[in-house]
């Protein structure tokens, strides 16, 4: 019997299950077909439309607007042989239009409610203009603050990492149905480990350090269901990552079973030929495909060099097939083969409505960390008679985007001078000078800020990097404020006006001397488009802030690097000469991990571990404790608990965050905390690389930071446990 003509072909038939549509379009497909869908590029030009209506890509990124996605889409779904729709993939890290906090402010709120609706809102905006894939979330744990891209991610810690990937990808990818776009956790793996904090540099770590620091936030991304994942630039202990079949092949698809495709960073496989693993084009595509990258972001490599590699039978059909499968899977799971085209009214409706700029607002304000307050001089009171706001960043309307924003409009930025204005009373005067700018080195506008703020009650000086100096390949020797900011905090102090520091940066900045001599400063990382209102909410008590470090604030460059979990060593640091330290600093922090005040004052008390000894490997410790808000006003506090394994067959952390929970008591009230620890969550690789639990005492540690801890207690594992 002949099939006919009118019988719609099982992968168009969307009762059938996902598997059969994927092997039914497969069969049909021709070898150069096949290597199409593994090619993706950058734009929309002539040349890739004929590339489209010849089968030849399967995916577009940095296409932009729901008329242009629709217009693309028709090609490929009408003018194609087999109408395979494209996928499109952008940047959308931290919002599509609507612009949340960059990551690192994100990670600053310790709250995944609050970053998981930031990306479903974006997820919402993208996908509603065609976009269906982000290059999203960045999970690399960074410990170099020089390194620029540490903007982009959670900070230094593992575990909040996690919570933080988890949170991302939940909300990017929803379940699938609607408005969500797939997530791809980057830059896969170890990408933050560059030597000297410089991008795309070497990486040279023990596997140790791959699996216990860098390798969890990706696998929690994973698990939460992440449908791809980004490989990275740079070279791992040898083996560029790129082309790398123990991370791809081994952990990732082995050990974690992930099932989604890999997509090569931009060119990451062509530059397998500078890394020096590769001598041509054809030897980069073998070895990445078969290292497991799946598809080749805009290197123009597998186009070039597949079909000849098969011809050659250096690289098999089935290896393409199994990164067709991948791919096409995914393809059908967000049903793009029934929905390829977008609403462009709708899209209309939904991009920067209301609830998503409330949305921002909200966040934006959970992520600002007060970093000190001394003498309480903040919050200001909204009825003060006058404030000067000083500073290069004061009325700026780029850097509160960050450095990777998606389609963020600088029109939409509501400027800390605007926010400022729109808190106060009629009454107060406010006066605004730019002072310098933020980076080069004329003090010429200084005289006006001094003279505004002499006239004035308070200054505010709102200071720190432009949105060029975090992201990708915006790495810094230095980590000071850039030009003359620095001075003119120093001309304003030396006026005797009470003044306030604001810091919009994508990294922690070496800020000694204000820390020595500024009262109040406060860490809004870039807030993203309300920027200008959360500020002010924060300045003048509208909200009292909550959000902590997420990383730790170095005195100088020279610290780094320099994070919370580190080991003890053998001679660790005391006010004995010989002893690991520093002759010509301290050897602790500006602000450590987990730092940050509050307007209210909490007490911590009541610590509950149960059981204190634990037999069974199903056991799981409860921890409990009460947390009492015993100041005057409504706050948030991140209660954040610790452990310490103090002997073990080798050498452990100081600390390592275990659990954290944001909460929100009234003046007075008081709530009890619980936390759960696995035994899997205390497990380590001991000396043979085995996952296990070692017998004898934990200590515990619960506080408010990773160095101010209110509560201490023990428990004793009886039995070593092994894991798989
Ligand atoms: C970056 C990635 C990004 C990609 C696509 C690369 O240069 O490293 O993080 O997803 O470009 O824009």
């Amino acid at each position: 019997m002949h099939a006919s003509e009118n019988v719609r072909p099982v992968y168009l038939d969307p009762s059938q299950p996902i598997d059969k549509r994927v092997e039914d379009l497969l069969g049909r497909m021709t070898i150069e077909e096949k290597i199409g869908q593994l090619c993706q590029y950058s734009g929309f030009t002539s040349e890739y439309e004929r590339m489209i209506i010849e089968g030849r890509i399967g995916s577009l990124l940095n296409v932009f607007g729901a008329k242009e996605t629709n217009r693309i889409q028709k090609i490929a779904v009408e003018k194609t042989r087999l109408g395979i729709p494209l996928i499109f993939g952008l940047d959308v890290l931290h919002g599509y239009k609507t612009i949340f906090p960059i990551p690192l402010g994100l990670a600053s709120t310790w709250d995944p409610d609050a970053v998981k609706k930031a990306a479903s809102i974006s997820a919402a905006e993208a996908a509603a203009e065609g976009i269906r894939w982000t290059f999203a979330p960045m999970v690399d744990i960074a410990r170099d603050p020089r390194w620029g891209r540490i903007a982009e991610g959670a900070g230094e810690d593992p575990y909040l990492g996690s919570v933080m990937a988890k949170a991302l990808v939940e909300g990017f990818q929803g379940d699938f149905s609607g408005l969500n776009v797939v997530a791809c956790p980057k830059h896969y793996v170890a990408y933050g480990g560059a030597e000297g904090g410089r991008d795309y540099n070497t990486v040279d770590i023990s596997e140790r350090t791959l699996r216990e620091v860098y390798l969890p936030p990706f696998k929690a991304a994973v698990e939460a269901g992440a449908g791809t994942v980004m490989s990275a630039f740079n070279d791992l202990n040898g083996i560029p990552a790129s082309a790398n079949p123990f991370t791809l092949r081994t952990i990732l698809r082995g050990e974690w079973g992930f099932e989604g495709f890999v997509v090569s960073d931009w060119n990451a496989i062509g530059e397998l030929i500078n890394h020096g693993v590769a001598g041509d084009i054809f030897e980069a595509a073998e070895k990445a495909l078969k290292a497991g990258v799946d598809m080749d972001m805009q290197g123009d490599v597998y186009r070039r060099a597949l079909l000849q590699l098969v011809k050659d039978g250096r690289v098999s059909e089935d290896m393409i097939n199994e990164a067709v499968r991948r791919i096409l899977k995914i393809k059908f799971k967000i049903g793009l083969f029934e929905h390829p085209y977008v609403d462009v009214e709708y899209a209309k409706r939904i991009v920067k409505c209301k609830e998503h700029v409330e949305a921002a607002l909200e966040i934006a304000r959970k992520s600002i960390v007060l970093l000190k307050n001394d003498g309480a001089v903040l919050p200001l009171s909204k009825n003060i008679e006058s404030i000067a706001v000083i500073g290069p960043l004061a009325d700026d309307r780029e850097a509160p985007l960050g450095p990777w924003s998606c389609l963020g409009d600088p029109r939409d930025i509501v400027t800390v001078l605007e926010g400022i204005k729109s808190r106060v009373s009629s009454e107060t005067r406010i006066l605004y000078a730019k002072g310098c700018d933020v980076d080069g080195l004329s003090t010429e506008g200084f005289k006006e800020a001094v003279e505004a703020a002499k006239k004035c009650k308070v200054a505010i000086v709102v200071v720190g990097e432009s949105r060029d100096m975090s992201g990708e390949a915006a790495c810094r020797a230095f980590l000071n404020l850039p030009g003359v900011q620095e001075e003119l905090v120093k001309a304003v102090y030396e006026t005797g006006v009470t003044t306030v520091e604001v810091l919009m940066n994508g990294r922690p900045l070496s800020i000694q001397w204000s820390a020595d001599h500024i009262p109040a400063i406060v860490e809004a990382w870039f807030p993203g488009i309300q920027a200008g209102y959360a500020i002010a909410d924060i300045l003048f008590g509208n909200y009292n802030p909550g959000g902590k470090l997420p990383v730790t604030f170095p005195r100088t460059v020279g610290q780094v690097p320099i994070y919370y979990n580190h080991k003890n060593t053998g001679r660790p640091p005391s006010s004995d000469r010989w002893t690991s330290k520093y002759l010509d600093i301290p050897y602790t922090p500006l602000f450590p991990f987990g730092h940050g005040l509050s307007y209210t004052k909490f007490e911590y008390s009541e610590l509950d571990i149960s059981p204190r000894e634990v037999t069974s490997p199903k056991d799981a410790i409860k921890i409990k404790l009460k947390v009492k808000n015993v100041g005057h006003l409504e706050g948030d506090e991140i209660v954040q608990l610790y452990i310490n394994d103090p002997v073990a067959s080798v050498t452990r952390p100081v600390k390592e965050l275990k659990g954290f929970k944001r909460i929100t008591l009234k003046p007075g009230e008081e709530r009890i905390v619980e936390f759960t620890l696995t035994l899997e969550m205390l497990s380590f690789l001991n000396h043979e690389m085995k996952r296990v639990v070692e017998p004898g005492l934990f200590k515990v540690m619960v506080g408010s930071s990773s160095e101010d801890i209110r509560l201490t207690g023990t428990f004793t594992v009886k039995n070593l446990v092994e894991f798989p």
